[in-house]
C-alpha cells in the first residue's frame, strides 16, 4: 500500500470531524471520497497533508506521517490542491505554476514537468502571462491542480476540482486528472459530483460524520441503485 490510514481521528478543538476511519490508496490509483457537506472531506485531505493534526496510523509509503510538517510531507511526494484554490491571484499563470515547485532543486525536473502541465492544459500555455485573477473559475483551478503538480507529486490530494465549473470545462477537467493518474500519479479526490467522480475513479469511499459508510470498486457504487439513492443523492 502507498498510503496506510487505520483508526484515524481528527478534529478542530472539541468538534469531531473524523472518528476512526480506515482507508488504504495503492500506487497509481484514483479514488474518490464522497459524502455530504460537512462529512469530513476535506479534512482528511488536511490530515494526510498535516494542515492539521490527527491522531491514529497514518503511513504513507512505510513512513508515519505523524512525524511530518507540511513542507516535509510535500517533500515525501503528497502535494494538495485545497478547497477554494488558494492561488495568488495578482501573479502570472506561469509565477503560480512556478510557486509549487519552490521546494524543489532538480531544475530539469522542474522545467519538464512544467512543459507536462501546460500539455494536460493547452489554454494555460496560451494564458502563460496572464494575471491569474482574470481567468475564468475552471481556468482557476486547472492552474490549481497544475501548482499542484509542480511539487512533483507521488500522491496528489484534490479538493473538489470541480466546484463551481462549467459543464464543459468539467469534463475537461475530469478528463485531465484521469490522465494525470494514467502518468502514475496516485490521486486521493474529494467531490461532490458523484457521478461524474465515480465514472473516472478506480475506487471510492463514502463518508458520513466522519466515518467511512460505504466503500468499493467505483463501477460497483456507481451501478447499485442503493447505494444511488441512499448515499449519493443520484436518481
Ligand atoms: N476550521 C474549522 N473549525 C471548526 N470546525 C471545522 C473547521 N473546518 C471544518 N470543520 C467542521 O468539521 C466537519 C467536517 O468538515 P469538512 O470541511 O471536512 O467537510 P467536507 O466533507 O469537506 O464538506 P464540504 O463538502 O462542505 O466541503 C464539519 O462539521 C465542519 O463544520
Ligand atoms: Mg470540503
Amino acid at each position: 500500500m502507498m498510503l496506510e490510514i487505520s483508526g484515524l481521528s481528527a478534529g478542530y478543538g472539541k468538534a469531531i470531524a473524523l472518528e476512526n476511519l480506515n482507508l488504504q490508496i495503492k500506487a497509481g490509483e484514483l479514488v474518490t471520497v464522497l459524502g455530504p457537506n460537512g462529512a469530513g472531506k476535506s479534512t482528511l485531505l488536511k490530515v494526510i497533508s498535516r494542515a492539521i493534526s490527527s491522531q491514529g496510523q497514518l503511513q504513507f509509503e512505510g513512513h508515519s506521517l505523524h512525524d511530518y510538517s507540511t513542507e516535509q510531507v510535500v517533500g515525501l511526494g503528497i502535494c494538495h490542491c485545497p478547497e477554494g484554490r488558494r492561488l495568488f491571484p495578482e501573479l502570472t499563470v506561469a509565477k503560480n505554476l512556478q510557486l509549487g515547485a519552490y521546494l524543489r532543486r532538480d531544475k530539469a525536473a522542474v522545467a519538464a514537468d512544467m512543459d507536462r502541465v501546460l500539455a494536460l492544459f493547452p489554454i494555460l500555455a496560451e494564458r502563460e502571462h496572464q494575471i491569474v485573477s482574470t481567468l475564468s473559475g475552471g481556468q482557476q483551478q486547472m492552474v490549481a491542480i497544475g501548482r499542484a503538480l509542480m511539487g512533483g507529486p507521488k500522491l496528489l490530494l484534490l479538493d473538489e476540482p470541480s466546484v463551481g465549473i462549467a459543464h464543459r470545462l468539467k469534463l475537461e477537467i475530469f478528463s485531465a486528472i484521469r490522465q494525470i493518474c494514467d502518468s502514475g500519479v496516485a490521486i486521493l479526490m474529494a467531490e461532490q459530483d458523484a457521478q461524474s467522480a465515480l465514472h473516472i475513479a478506480d475506487r471510492a469511499y463514502v463518508l458520513e460524520h466522519g466515518h467511512v459508510a460505504q466503500e468499493g470498486e467505483a463501477k460497483a457504487l456507481a451501478s447499485d441503485d442503493r447505494i444511488r439513492k441512499i448515499y449519493l443523492g443520484i436518481g
